[in-house]
């Protein structure tokens, strides 16, 4: 089994996303001994941005980091997302990354009947942190575009591990922190 996790956080040590992350990653290698991990860090190690030069494929280094990163993510069992909301959407870094692996006839395609994700059968676990509250709010374009975008291309088993607040005051970032590393998933399902 295979888990592909990357950060995005430019907060460095400072990271409530990237403590969340890093716990994920633990509790299931602890959980699951033979697991894989695949790590990226976004912000030591940007993705350039999408251009025409990618598509033309004019650059053939940067048309083979691509073909690495989407292989990764094709390879991925399991991804593991951590994502500060950053003017209320994802860091650049991370949609540089989401350019890459929506990739049209790889990991989605249109058909008669509308697009149809291609990636499918992985499981995403998603490590939301906002200075603010956003939950259920219309200034949430993070947690929601990422469930959208993912479901695009076949990822429709989504769960979030969340710490928001963090800006209001340090007993709020504490008390968010501890909710979140609660709430954090493992390879076992609770029964219902
Ligand atoms: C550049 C930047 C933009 C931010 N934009 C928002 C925002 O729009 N809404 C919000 O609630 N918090 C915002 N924040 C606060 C972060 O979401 C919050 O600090 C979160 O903990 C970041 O995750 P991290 O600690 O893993 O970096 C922003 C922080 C930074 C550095």
């Amino acid at each position: 089994m295979k888990l592909l996790h990357i950060d995005s956080s430019a907060l460095g040590a400072n990271s409530v996303t990237r403590e969340l992350s890093a716990a994920v990653a633990t509790r299931w290698l602890d959980a699951l001994p033979g697991l894989t991990i695949d790590y990226r860090d976004l912000d030591a190690d940007p993705i350039p941005h999408l251009t025409g030069r990618s598509l033309a494929g004019a650059d053939p280094a940067e048309t083979e980091a691509s073909a690495h990163i989407l292989q990764q993510f094709l390879d991925a069992d399991v991804i593991v997302l951590g994502v500060p909301m950053y003017n209320f959407g994802i860091p650049s870094t991370l949609k540089a990354w989401i350019d890459r692996v929506a990739v049209a006839g790889k990991t989605f395609r249109y058909t008669a009947d509308g697009p149809e994700g291609l990636a499918k059968g992985k499981r995403a676990i998603i490590v939301s942190g906002r200075g603010g509250l956003h939950s259920g709010q219309p200034s949430d374009f993070q947690e929601t575009y990422l469930r959208h975008v993912l479901a695009f291309i076949g990822v429709t088993d989504v769960e979030f591990v969340r710490a928001e607040g963090v800006a209001y005051s340090p007993q709020h970032r504490a008390d968010a922190l501890a909710a979140a590393h609660a709430s954090i998933p493992l390879p076992q399902r609770q029964a219902a």
